[in-house]
């Protein structure tokens, strides 16, 4: 019998999370903040944040412990298997071995119950007693509302338009958790009414739906923001993946030739990938692929710089690839790929060459997840499709080179919730998509006035 998945037990499951900037050969560029331009302290970050999770934001410590309360939650479902698509290797013909995280198997169907679980622990500790986030996809504010619940938190989540209009699913599971979930912009803040009232079709875009949240966070009491991806402490929780992913391979006696994730604000991907970050700075050779759409392609196209993580302006300047905080991008359906910026931590890795970062569009994104659940069976989330895609060229390198190679990627998520997605790509009414450089024009001129990096 041919070995399909790689468990671990309970017991084995990592106890600290890993954090590369203990690692980095250069150090990170630090947030500035917009009126000084100065880095911005811990006390300039405490209005939105509590204080225990700003000191993971900033640590430089190698490994943090992960508290047993949060161990014990993410037992409900870690570790995740390691599983090997024999049955999509098959049907791309090439001389791959390609082994996947399955992430689909969280509660919440993704990676973000890793980062959501520790964010409402922290905050519970501190004496936080509600929550504000944004949500693209559904995923996270659907993670964040089951995290808050399980430690007593309310949960307010604000839900980009057009996902809230495409996701349906999403919001009703949020509600299920005992979260309120608003379309953004909405009439809740004055960012969403200032927005409404220029353009009351505005389709939404996460750089406003977390002005939305900040500005809820500042204006309740007792109440924190809670970023679902990008910033340093979410990677961190994320390591997870990859630390596992390690223990698993070891188990059979692989390493990856290439790690691969797909990437929206970056933390899945950093989550699967930066333990082997860690392995390529320490001299092993793998290379490190990150997925990204054609549509908003902040890594493959934006320039790297200081730009705000929101279109209000309120967050520090954050040195990143960007697309400009103002950028709204298409309705694609990966919700969850949708975001001007990327994590500084991932952007610094593309800098240094650490990293790739290549694009596809939609369709082939769509076409590259059909054939994965006609062949493996679980439907992947539309943002996963795009890692899928990059697998499919990774084989057909692998195929003309002649060249045996073992691919490791993260499966982010399920696709159940997205239907309609699929609905649209099976009907034809999907299109490809690639920004256009008058696109990449204005972004350089909203960022033109921002220190350099
Ligand atoms: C299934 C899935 N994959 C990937 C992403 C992208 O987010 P990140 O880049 O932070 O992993 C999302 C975001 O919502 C998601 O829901």
């Amino acid at each position: 019998m041919e070995q399909m998945k790689v468990i671990l037990e309970d017991q084995e499951i990592p106890r600290q999370w890993y954090n590369i900037q203990a690692d980095l050969p250069t150090p990170l560029r630090p947030p500035l903040h917009p009126a000084t331009g100065k880095p911005v302290g811990p006390d300039d970050l405490a209005p939105i944040f509590p204080m225990n999770i700003i000191e993971q934001e900033v640590s430089r410590e190698r490994w943090l412990d992960i508290p047993e309360d949060v161990l014990a939650k993410y037992l409900l479902w870690r570790p995740s298997p390691l599983r090997r698509a024999r049955n999509f290797e098959k049907c791309l013909d090439a001389p791959v071995r390609i082994y996947y995280k399955d992430e689909g198997v969280s509660p919440a169907g993704s990676h973000k119950p890793n980062a959501a679980i520790p964010m409402a622990y922290y905050n519970k500790v501190f004496g936080t007693k509600r929550m504000a986030t944004e949500t693209g996809a559904g995923q996270w504010g659907s993670a964040l509302g089951m995290a808050c619940q399980m430690f007593g938190l309310q949960c307010r989540v604000y839900m980009v338009k057009v996902s809230y209009n495409q996701k349906p699913y999403r919001r009703m599971l949020m509600n299920a958790w005992g979260a309120e979930c608003l379309s953004s912009p909405s009439d809740q803040t004055a960012t969403g009414r200032k927005i409404l009232s220029d353009d009351p079709d505005s389709p939404g875009s996460l750089g406003i739906a977390i002005s939305e949240a900040i500005e809820d966070a500042v204006t309740h009491p007792n109440t924190k923001y809670g970023l679902g991806s990008v910033l340093n402490h979410v990677l961190v929780y994320q390591s997870i993946i990859g630390l596992e992913a390690e223990k698993q391979m070891a188990k059979i006696g692989e390493y990856p030739d290439v790690v691969l994730g797909c990437a929206g604000g970056g933390s899945n991907f950093a989550g699967i990938s930066l333990p082997f970050v860690r392995d390529k700075i320490h001299g092993k050779k793998v290379s490190v692929v990150a997925a990204e759409p054609t549509s908003c392609p902040s890594l493959t196209r934006g320039p790297f710089a200081y730009d705000f993580g929101d279109i209000a302006q309120t967050t520090p300047l954050l040195a990143m690839h960007t697309l400009g905080h103002d950028f709204v991008p298409a309705p694609i359906h990966a919700g969850g790929l949708r975001y001007h910026g990327m994590a500084p931590i991932v952007s610094h890795l593309l800098v240094e060459g650490l990293i790739e970062a290549r694009s596809y569009d939609q369709v082939e994104t769509f076409d590259a997840g059909v054939k994965w659940a006609r062949s493996e069976g679980f439907l992947p989330a539309p943002e996963t499709n795009h890692v899928i895609a990059a697998v499919v060229q990774e084989a057909a390198r692998a195929r003309e080179e002649g060249k045996e190679k073992v691919i490791l990627f993260n499966w982010s998520g399920h696709g159940l919730i997205d239907l309609s997605s699929y609905d649209s790509y099976l009907s034809g009414q999907l299109t490809p998509y690639e920004l256009p450089e008058a696109e990449i024009e204005r972004a350089l001129r909203t960022i033109q006035r921002f220190p350099k990096p």
